[in-house]
């Protein structure tokens, strides 16, 4: 079937089958190389996009679900040339080792900072509960949150 979605801000079309899932489509067809796939069953956070501003595991989801719906990639966040203050944060902060889990983490971030802008360290962690990092020991990315929330409060 033909479906139409806003992917990062611009409208795309494509042909799928219902054995499609949305991160076949983002990572294989429109080349979204930063929607990773980790576990493949919902388990990892690895393939996390915002849908409709909500975080969803893009391995679960059929494409055609997606139908008129609004995604955001981490392909999305930057904005004139300039990173997203998360994507700032990340690197100042040391937050990202293989790298594997960050465009996941960063985006649960965004889901958690576009509804609550200053979260607690608890909101944190329970926000990100469901996405796993192998390297980092998670402290830096919950430091590189708490950092971006404070930017955006012009905190810092
Ligand atoms: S790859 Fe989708 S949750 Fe792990
Ligand atoms: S930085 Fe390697 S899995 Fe998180």
């Amino acid at each position: 079937m033909n479906i139409e979605l806003t992917v990062n801000g611009r409208l795309r079309s494509a042909n799928v089958d219902t054995s499609m899932r949305l991160i076949d489509l983002l990572r294989d067809e429109f080349r979204l190389t930063s929607v990773k796939e980790g576990c493949g069953v919902g388990e990892c956070g690895a393939c996390t996009v915002l849908l409709n501003g909500e975080p969803v595991c893009s391995c679960l989801m059929p494409a055609f679900q997606a139908r008129e719906a609004s995604i955001l990639t981490v392909e999305g966040l930057e904005k004139n040339g300039e990173l997203d203050d998360l994507q700032k944060s990340f690197l100042e902060k040391d937050a990202t080792q293989c790298g594997f889990c960050t465009p996941g983490m960063i985006l649960t971030a965004k889901a958690l900072l576009m509804k609550n802008p200053t979260p607690s360290r608890d909101e944190i962690r329970t926000a990100l509960a469901g996405n796993i990092c192998r390297c980092t020991g998670y402290t830096p990315i919950i430091e590189a949150v708490e950092d971006a929330a404070a930017k955006a409060a012009n905190l810092k």
